[in-house]
């Protein structure tokens, strides 16, 4: 049901440790690799929010034991690569892209039908992206106008090894490959141009799979497939925080491998953070603290972006868990001014777009953002919802096919601007932090589905 709420400026600063919600891309993740693994394991701090728990039920629905022993820990009794059953009843993903389509993957190699759905939202998102791969594997698909949710797939026991170039830098389309790829015999290739978040790499290889990532060398223009083959998969870590990945990477699985299981700790997620940060960094006389934040070097582009921005931004005590790079951060209130984003950058921070439009309405001068195609087809058309949002607030803006400008500075209002979040909960969770800086506040028309990615996000603001 719609939670419509109003906010208005009612908070002096924000000071003190906040505990933000543990990352959802690797929580999905590591529900999986834990049903496929051999054995019985413990994940730790998993997110307790709508989109990954549909994803623990589907797994049941697919006979996979998953047990909760206390808040965020969960038991799960791995049923093997291979063991999974057919689920007697559709999946229902609810509001996550990512959940759809990582089990996309994850179905195609079973010789079973497997139904599926979610809710209006992602009943609207293009999975063709998904279903290309899909098919060239082996498995039937049978969807709604061909590209929607609802969708059957029929899976394969002789799925194929593809080698496959990712047409968009799309973490879910090369998830769901390797996905797929766990229970195919032969050599999987995934040709990745451009870069993008590589948290399913970093588990399998966590859990002792043999997957070989090569990054692409930038010596012959004429061929992205040339190898620097002195690479491994450290260095190529080490590469991007270097400042050295754009010529993209080449990752091989050869299958079928099995593993054995092992605990999981979850990081908390540097999307979910972003809220804090920018509401510390535009609020007067904040000063907080977030701990064990997923630092991972392709998700990292909202820091550093940020940072260009100006704001007061430290991270400290960098570490490793599970294979992937963890930090705490520091931010104060700070002067921001206006950027030009990067378009290289898009991937790195490809869900903290609305809250950026949001720092950006507290900078000096303009804020230039380009590359966006890719944020019209998330939970919604995030360009349009932003853009028009922004300007209900009284903000300057341009928005053309795929950019967006944003002058800063805000009008008083006579009215109180009532926010469109089109079902998304990032444009909520945005435009709520925008809501308290307003003095006549705002009214937003939804809040409800905040808890697919943050269930506590508003009670740590009462
Ligand atoms: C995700 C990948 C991203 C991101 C989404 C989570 C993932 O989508 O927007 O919130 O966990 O793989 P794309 O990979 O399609 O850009």
């Amino acid at each position: 049901m719609a939670a419509k709420i109003f906010v208005k400026k009612a908070i002096k600063s924000l000071k003190g440790e906040i505990k933000i919600a543990a990352d959802k891309s690797i929580s999905h993740r590591s529900l999986i690799f834990s049903a496929l693994a051999n054995g019985k394991n413990t994940i730790n701090n998993l997110l307790e929010s709508e989109d990954v728990l549909n994803s623990a039920k589907s797994l049941q629905r697919m006979g996979v034991k998953i047990s909760k022993k206390k808040d965020s820990t969960y038991e799960v009794i791995g049923s093997g690569i291979a063991g999974l059953t057919e689920p007697e009843d559709i999946l229902d993903f609810g509001n996550s892209g990512t959940g759809a389509r990582l089990f996309m993957g994850l179905v195609t190699p079973f010789n079973f039908k497997t139904f599926f759905t979610g809710d209006k939202s992602l009943r609207s998102r293009p999975m063709k992206r998904i279903f290309t791969p899909m098919s060239q594997i082996g498995s039937q698909i049978n969807a709604r106008q061909e590209n929607l949710l609802p969708a059957l797939i029929e899976g394969t026991d002789h799925p194929l090894p593809i080698e496959y170039v990712m047409p968009k830098a799309s973490a879910q389309i090369k998830s769901s490959i390797l996905l797929a790829a766990l229970n195919i015999t032969g050599k999987t290739t995934i040709i990745e141009p451009d870069l993008c978040r590589d948290h399913t790499e970093i588990m399998m290889q966590y859990l002792g799979l043999e997957l070989k990532i090569e990054n692409l060398s930038n010596n012959n223009a004429n061929s992205h497939l040339k190898l620097d083959n002195s690479a491994n998969y450290s260095n190529i870590e080490q590469s991007i925080l270097d400042g050295n990945w754009s010529n993209g990477r080449k990752i091989s699985y050869n299958g079928v491998q099995e593993f054995d299981a092992k605990d999981l700790l979850i990081p908390n997620d540097i999307s979910s953070a972003a809220f804090f940060i920018v509401a510390a960094l535009i609020i007067p006389d904040s000063k907080i603290e977030l701990k064990n934040i997923g630092l991972n070097p392709l998700r990292d582009g909202i820091i550093e972006t940020l940072l260009e921005m100006g704001g007061d931004i430290e991270i400290y005590n960098k570490r490793q868990k599970n294979g992937e790079l963890i930090a705490d951060i520091k931010v104060r209130y700070s002067d921001l001014k206006g950027i030009d984003v990067p378009s290289n950058r898009v991937a790195r921070m490809i869900d903290e777009y609305p809250i950026l439009a949001i720092a950006a309405t507290y900078a000096d001068g303009v804020t230039k953002m380009n590359n966006l195609s890719e944020l019209k087809v998330k939970e919604s058309n995030r360009l349009s919802a932003i853009y028009e949002n922004i300007i209900k607030c009284g903000i300057e803006a341009k928005m053309g096919d795929d950019n967006l400008e944003i002058i800063g500075g805000i009008k008083k209002l006579d009215n109180i601007p009532k926010i469109t979040t089109h079902h998304d909960h990032r444009i909520a969770m945005s435009f709520y932090i925008l809501g308290l800086t307003m003095e006549n506040g705002l009214e937003i028309d939804d809040t409800s589905m905040i808890n697919t990615s943050f269930p506590e996000f508003l009670s740590l603001f009462e």
